[in-house]
């Protein structure tokens, strides 16, 4: 029988409990969100390309974990109780998609940065950064395997099932590579909220991951 999803009442019920929670943290959090972004108005202007630039990094890693940690949640097909595939085949290609355009984002702006200087060649060229190179380095190669990953996505039909399987397979090296990158580039990798972020991601990929080799070894979740 095809899968159609929770019972609408559920579904209600789940978007409510959904909404209570948004809510709750909105409420909670929006008084320092405001202060915040006041306080970054408040910068010197010379500083904003390299505040944007951690903000844009943050919402790409952001992004890119969330994509990563979803696709395993889909192969091991712990979503299908909560949505349809369709769905959710949508939002892990969205995910990977502007966490993509928002790492461009992250590297393009460090040019216009007075204290790194960052160039063309620096963004694009792997330890060609005279700032950090090692950890500049993992996240060009994240960047560039991503943008293997979205595009080989986008062109799965014509590349076939095989091939893009194999490739998607470097989504693990991509995700250790940004992670590694972030901690090693990062000015707030020694705050609660980054290592809470970073900590938190690996936690779920490696727990997604082991579930998965589980369901092969036992022959669980065969097609
Ligand atoms: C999708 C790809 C990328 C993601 C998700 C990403 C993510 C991050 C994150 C989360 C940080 C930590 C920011 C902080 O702690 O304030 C960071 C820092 C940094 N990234 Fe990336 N990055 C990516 C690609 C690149 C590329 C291609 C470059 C090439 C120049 C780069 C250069 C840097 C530099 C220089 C820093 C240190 C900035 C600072 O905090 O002072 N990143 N990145």
């Amino acid at each position: 029988m095809k899968y159609r999803g929770l019972p609408r009442v559920l579904q209600v019920l789940l978007w409510l409990a959904f909404a209570a929670v948004v809510g709750v943290i909105f409420y909670g959090s929006l008084p320092s969100a405001v202060a915040a972004i006041f306080h970054l108005v408040d910068v010197e202007p010379e500083k904003i390309p390299w505040m944007t630039s951690r903000i844009t990094a943050f919402l790409s890693y952001g992004a890119l974990a969330a994509s990563s940690i979803y696709g395993l949640a889909m192969t091991t097909k712990t979503l299908d109780v909560i949505a349809r595939r369709v769905v959710t085949d949508t939002l892990h290609e969205n995910l990977s998609f502007w966490g993509l355009l928002l790492g461009i984002t992250h590297a393009v702006l460090l040019m216009f940065d007075n204290y790194i200087q960052f160039t063309w060649e620096s963004i694009l060229i792997p330890f060609a950064a005279s700032y950090r190179p090692d950890a500049v380095a993992y996240g060009i190669f994240a960047l560039y395997l991503t943008a293997l990953l979205v595009l080989t996505s986008k062109a799965r039909r014509w590349i076939g099932l095989r091939l893009w399987r194999a490739i998607h397979l470097l989504a693990f090296v991509a995700f250790g590579l940004l992670t590694a990158h972030g901690l090693a580039a990062g000015t707030d990798s020694g705050t609660v909220w980054a290592r809470a972020l970073y900590i938190g991601s690996v936690t779920l990929v490696v727990f997604f991951f082991a579930v998965r080799i589980l369901q092969k070894i036992t022959g669980a979740n065969r097609r």
